[in-house]
């Protein structure tokens, strides 16, 4: 095929898993209060998935895949490449991507990748998507960002459970040309594996296989630093944001959107001040879904685009930050 000036977003697609967790709720399940919860985090309530196998992380990555299939009018087999971002995989192997492909009755047997690269996951996917369309590699790419973190939180640790979440986006990316007003304009893409702890779920691994007594220190349960890792998220998305923006030779001003990694609200805000951006172009869905990790900023961009407010050609950057320490930006014409 060949190589294409530019990739754009054909079409966008999310799921929500529909049992909703109250902050009223988690009062009754560890020492917190709805109070304390809204002021540190943003977040009133978020979704769960249910257990029973009709929401596992692949199940929900195919409700939204096949709505943004729709959306961009391409038919399964159409589809060239999957990539899967998610830290919370159906099983350690095959991939989600690969359980994911049948689900969509996609039968060419186009390769199928999963993406571990936590909340920046869907970023990481657009990037390498990005430039398999324009070296020519590959026409049209689902990037999917789905978690369903669930088993791996701990219900008693009142520091990590009132912030993570269940659900899934995606996105479908095909080739765009110089004239088109929709198009994929600049990426940044970082780690700094110096903060690979402040995140992480310790065993389960290959480096630390369960047993029973890890087990019942819980050790297959998501720990985290809360503070560093807001330090960590407002410096990289900030500069990753800046890094991006310069590249398309645009300024905060230009944009009409803003999609930050939706970790929480004090985090966004933060931003919003620092790269002085009106809270009014930022999307923030923290408040009713909880922070479900690589499916925030495919969630966020899908409702927004459902919703009228991102408009075709309309300037968007987006930013996130994950477990790594990750961070990405991407500036687009929508
Ligand atoms: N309810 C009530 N009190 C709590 C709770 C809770 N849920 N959690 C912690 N506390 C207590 C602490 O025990 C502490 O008590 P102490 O002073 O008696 O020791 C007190 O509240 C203050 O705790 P801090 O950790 O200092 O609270 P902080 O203001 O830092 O807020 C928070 C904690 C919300 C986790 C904050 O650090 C933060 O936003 N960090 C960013 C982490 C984040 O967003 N992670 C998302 C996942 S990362 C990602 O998406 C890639």
């Amino acid at each position: 095929m060949t190589p294409s000036k530019y990739s754009k977003i054909l079409g966008t697609g999310s799921y929500i898993p529909s049992r909703t967790l109250t902050n009223q709720e988690l009062e009754k399940m560890v020492d917190t209060s709805n109070e304390w919860i809204i002021e540190r985090t943003g977040i009133k309530e978020r979704r769960l998935a249910k257990l029973d196998g009709s929401e596992t992380c692949s199940e929900m990555g195919a409700f939204a895949a096949k709505k943004a299939m729709e959306a961009a009018n391409i038919k399964p087999d159409e589809i060239d490449l999957i990539l899967f971002a998610t830290v919370s995989p159906d099983y350690k192997l095959p991939s989600t991507a690969a359980v994911l492909q049948q689900k969509l009755g996609i039968k060419n047997e186009c390769p199928c990748l999963d993406i571990v690269a936590a909340c920046s996951g869907f970023l990481y996917g657009l990037v390498i998507a990005d430039s398999m369309i324009k070296t020519g590699i590959y026409k049209n790419i689902l990037i999917i960002g789905a978690e369903l973190l669930q088993p791996f939180v701990d219900w008693t640790d009142r520091t990590t459970c009132i912030l993570f979440a269940d659900g899934a986006g995606a996105a479908v990316l095909g080739r765009a040309d110089e004239n088109d007003s929709s198009k994929i304009l600049s990426s940044t893409l970082s780690c700094d594996g110096t903060g690979d702890k402040l995140l992480f779920v310790p065993s389960g691994g290959s480096a630390s296989p369960l047993n029973k007594e890890k087990l019942e220190r819980k050790e297959d349960k998501l720990v985290m630093e809360g503070k560093q890792i807001f330090k960590y998220a407002t410096r990289t998305m900030m500069r990753n944001s800046q890094m991006a923006l310069e590249a398309a030779h645009l300024s905060v001003s230009d944009l009409q959107w803003f999609i930050p990694h939706q970790a929480n609200l004090r985090i966004i805000e933060y931003l919003a001040k620092k790269l002085e951006i009106n809270m009014e172009k930022i999307i923030v869905t923290v408040e009713k879904y909880g922070n479900n990790s690589a499916a925030t900023i495919p969630i966020a961009l899908d409702e927004a685009v459902r919703a009228g407010k991102i408009k075709r050609g309309d300037k968007c950057a987006m930013t996130a930050f994950g477990a790594g320490v990750t961070s990405g930006a991407v500036v687009l014409q929508y």
